[in-house]
């Protein structure tokens, strides 16, 4: 704990020294700052004319060491194949992918769409981009054409990567359909490259589409990393926002950089020998801080498994732990909770002595979903790390350092180092001991958003206009007698599925694009497995509807127009929705309905009550 205070202290006290440090320990510059932050807010800049680049910091450097035969990449195929990517063969992988790349004219400040299954060649095509300085923006798989094509736009991708399918549940997933699908309207792009996963049945456009394979063929292996400005963009990672429309947040080199890897190093207590493993997918900020770039700028071994965690068994996950001798494992309190109801005998029937760490992230962790991380997983040996952490901050903000720290089931603890968390009130006042209030970050950190591209006006609004000067999390949080963080969740209209941001204007917007639908009210509904689940509120145009039918359409709707995560559980016909007399649709209301079954909150701006006791008793007789 000591040292930790004094780690704490001294961010506190001088952060430029102290992030000039970090930076100089952790990370090869080819040239050094003249200024370690330029910070005129909301704009900030880290480490003023440095030069650097990811991909060297994650491979090249490591290849002159002790690391050159390590595996970096560690990857088990949900069919059961097996690949070991060493240090070195990585970067060759690495090299020969972005000397196709080069060859075919792209360059810094060129943007590409990355929609891949959970393969080494999805991490090799963000590093290739990151050699060159190509600004990527990786799309999960689960994401429908439409979302794709959405991202693509909005990005202005010359660009798209992707394979003809992945394995999921024992069966294909296809993606190339769905970006020929989304092709159909994107007109920037240029090339896409195809990667063969399954070999199953693919449609290729001559003039467009071209095998991965068959552009390796005329691959080199002289293709060194540019010497990128600290402040050249790294990624776009689009997420939800209170809109219907995704925003994409930016992360850049040098900042980002320096404080995943040192966040690494100090929540992961990280060892030379470690095998770690982070069950996220790669195309949410977790895998890209913390699959990817994390780890593999820190040295270490990373495991990448591209499957469900039921297939073919629910012990699944538990035998990859054992085969490898998994040593630090992340994962989210949902899939806990998923993991919990199919019994202790999977688990209990495999060798889980490896563990030594256990993360989460996500979501609160439940005391429930704790004490059986705890006790049944890490065999009361492990601490559990809980991470609270955004896709905006790039890396973990609040988490306790183990050994340091003392952990309190469901309480993210304290804060890293140079991050400087407060609790306020609407007029950002601090709100004191045990009160619950706004989470605000007082002071700039390397890895924080730099804006959200093509709309700095919105990310102006968004996070930084609400407490002058510090960054608004969205999230409401209180703090205890000991400093502890204790987050309680979203503010917002923003929902958390299965640790999945998502909003609940887009699932409405999606709705209201269908043609029988008149207006829409989306919430989030408690869910024992997935933390929240979606709950729409649906009125008609005139005419003559089968219900159940028209129910089981819109579920699809939805998933077609987002992905298949985002599919509702319910919806729900009503007559009218419940409105503010200036015309707000009133969610809350809505909420405690679905919480409660009634409403006793405020409901004095109320246009119609009748309206919410219809839609509360309507449930009843459901
Ligand atoms: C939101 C961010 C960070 C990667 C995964 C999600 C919630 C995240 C925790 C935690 C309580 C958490 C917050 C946050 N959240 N981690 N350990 N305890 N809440 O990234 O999609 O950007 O979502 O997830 O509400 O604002 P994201």
């Amino acid at each position: 704990m000591e040292g930790y205070l004094d780690l704490y202290r001294r961010a506190e006290n001088d952060p430029d020294a102290f992030w000039a440090e970090v930076a100089e320990r952790e990370i090869h510059w080819f040239e050094k700052w003249s200024q370690v932050l330029d910070w005129k807010p909301p704009t900030a800049r880290w480490f003023v004319g440095a030069r650097t680049n990811v991909a060297y910091n994650c491979l090249d450097r490591h290849i002159a060491t002790h690391r050159k035969n390590k595996v970096a990449i560690l990857f088990e195929g949900e069919p059961g194949d097996q690949r070991f990517l060493t240090y070195q063969e990585l970067h060759r992988l690495v090299v020969r992918f972005a000397s196709v790349l080069k060859s075919r004219g792209y360059k810094a400040g060129d943007r590409a769409i990355v929609y891949m299954p959970m393969i080494p060649e999805l991490p090799i095509a963000m590093l290739a981009c990151a050699r060159l300085g190509i600004i990527h923006s990786v799309v999960f798989g689960g994401f429908s054409a439409e979302a794709l094509k959405a991202r693509i736009q909005d990005l202005g991708a010359t660009l798209v990567i992707t394979a003809d399918g992945g394995y999921r549940r024992g069966k294909e997933v296809k993606l190339k359909p769905a970006v020929d699908e989304a092709l159909t309207e994107c007109p920037s792009v240029r090339d896409v490259i195809v990667y063969k996963r399954t070999g199953s049945e693919t449609i290729m456009q001559s003039g467009r589409d071209l095998w991965w394979h068959d552009l390796d063929q005329h691959a080199t292996e002289d293709c060194p990393a540019v010497e990128l400005d600290s402040e050249h963009p790294l990624y776009v990672l689009y997420t939800s926002g209170t809109t219907g429309k995704p925003k994409g947040i930016l992360h850049t080199t040098g900042g980002y950089l320096t404080y995943i890897t040192a966040t690494m190093k100090w929540v992961f207590d990280l060892r030379e020998e470690d095998t770690y493993w982070c069950s996220a997918d790669i195309g949410w900020v977790t895998g890209h801080s913390y699959i990817v770039y994390g780890p593999l700028s820190a040295g270490a071994t990373t495991v990448m498994y591209e499957g469900a965690l039921d297939f073919p068994a629910f012990d699944r996950w538990w035998r990859v732990i054992e085969k490898y001798r998994i040593n630090i494992f992340y994962t989210s309190p949902t899939a806990i909770r998923a993991l919990i109801r199919q019994g202790d005998h999977w688990p209990d029937s495999h060798d889980l002595s490896s563990l030594r760490l256990l993360g989460s992230v996500g979501e609160p962790i439940n005391p429930a979903a704790w004490e059986w991380y705890h006790r049944v997983i890490g065999k009361e040996r492990c601490p559990i790390i809980d991470t609270w952490w955004q896709t905006e901050t790039g890396g973990i903000m609040i988490s306790p350092m183990p050994g340091a720290v003392a952990a309190k089931p469901g309480s993210g603890t304290l804060p890293m180092p140079g991050v400087i968390p407060d609790i306020v009130d609407l007029n950002g006042y601090e709100v004191g001991t045990d009160r619950e209030g706004y989470l605000i970050i007082r002071r700039p950190w390397p890895s924080m958003a730099r804006t959200i591209w093509g709309d700095p006006e919105r990310f102006k609004e968004q996070y930084w206009t609400r407490v002058p000067g510090a960054y608004f999390t969205g999230d409401a949080a209180r703090r205890d007698a000991d400093g502890y963080f204790w987050i309680l969740g979203r503010v917002d209209d923003v929902m958390n599925v299965s640790g999945h941001r998502l909003s609940t204007m887009e699932v409405e917007s999606a709705l209201v694009k269908h043609p029988a639908v008149a207006e829409a009210a989306v919430v989030g509904k408690p869910h024992e497995i997935t933390g929240q689940a979606v709950c729409c509120f649906v009125t008609l145009k005139k005419g003559d509807w089968d219900h159940e039918k028209l129910g089981q359409d819109l579920r699809n709707w939805v998933a077609h127009e987002i992905g298949a995560f985002a599919r509702p559980n319910e919806i729900r016909f009503t007559d009218a929705l419940p409105k503010t007399r200036s015309g707000k649709i009133m969610r809350r209301l809505l909420r405690e309905i679905v919480t409660n079954n009634t409403v006793a909150g405020d409901v004095t701006t109320l246009e119609d009550m009748s309206v919410v006791t219809k839609l509360a008793s309507q449930h009843d007789e459901d």
